[in-house]
């Protein structure tokens, strides 16, 4: 699966880690050229552009922070026609911890309404950089919640959750991403009391996996 990872920061380096992990080229993108390329040279994968790389992409993932989210998709709106797209954005007030889109919608369903023509799933925005960068939190597998209406993109990013040795969980259609935004802006509001701050996961655990 080619992936083409649109923002060369600490989402673009974890997700970039695990797909490199499950075999996966991967093509990085940032509008800093310069941090784009130095990310590629720390992951041992080619610089390029976006005139390059989407393409040529069977997943995109939109690795920049809401809204600038819905500007980098009308911008490439023609190329991500078709592809499987992934929105993994958080899209909150920093200061009150409250969700920055409207009541009723989420960035995911922003996302979709900006590129009709693209195949958006909502995946990753529950999982933090950090772990990313083993695909596991004490020992278990990151869970990948997992939300879109279209059952063909959704499969492709199970199978890219599992390739990169994560738990994938379809968490229903795309207008679930509200309550996935919702929880994870709780999530971010508890770390500044955790003694390993940005090192948690949301996990779905079952009575097995808890006495194990
Ligand atoms: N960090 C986490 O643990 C985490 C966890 C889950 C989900 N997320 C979500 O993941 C997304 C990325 O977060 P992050 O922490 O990786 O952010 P980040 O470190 O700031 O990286 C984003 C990168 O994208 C670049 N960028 C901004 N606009 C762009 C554009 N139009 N075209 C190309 N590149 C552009 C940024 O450049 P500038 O510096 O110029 O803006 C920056 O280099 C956010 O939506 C966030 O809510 C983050």
């Amino acid at each position: 699966m080619n992936v083409t990872i649109i923002g060369a920061g600490n989402m673009g380096r974890g997700i970039a880690t695990r797909a490199l992990a499950g075999g996966h080229p991967v093509r990085i993108i940032d509008h800093h050229t310069e941090k784009a390329s130095a990310l590629a040279a720390d992951l041992g994968v080619s610089a390029t552009d976006a005139a390059a790389a989407i393409p040529s992409a069977d997943l995109v993932v939109i690795a920049v922070k809401y809204p600038a989210t819905l500007d980098v998709a009308r911008a490439h709106a023609s190329e991500l026609a078709g592809k499987v797209v992934i929105d993994i954005a958080n899209p909150a007030d920093f200061t009150t911890f409250d969700p920055a889109t409207d009541p009723g919608t989420s960035a995911a369903e922003e996302l979709a309404a900006a590129i009709p023509r693209a195949r958006v799933v909502k995946a990753f925005n529950t999982t933090f950089a950090a772990p990313l960068e083993t695909g596991q939190v004490d020992g278990r597998p990151l869970d990948v919640l997992i939300a879109g209406d279209d059952a063909g993109a959704k499969q492709a990013t199970t199978e890219f959750v599992e390739s990169a040795g994560m738990h994938p969980i379809d968490v229903g259609p795309l207008r679930r991403a509200r309550a996935l935004e919702s929880f994870q802006i709780v999530h971010m509001s508890l770390q500044q009391g955790m003694r390993n701050p940005w090192d948690s996961a949301i996990a779905i655990l079952t009575e097995s996996q808890v006495t194990a």
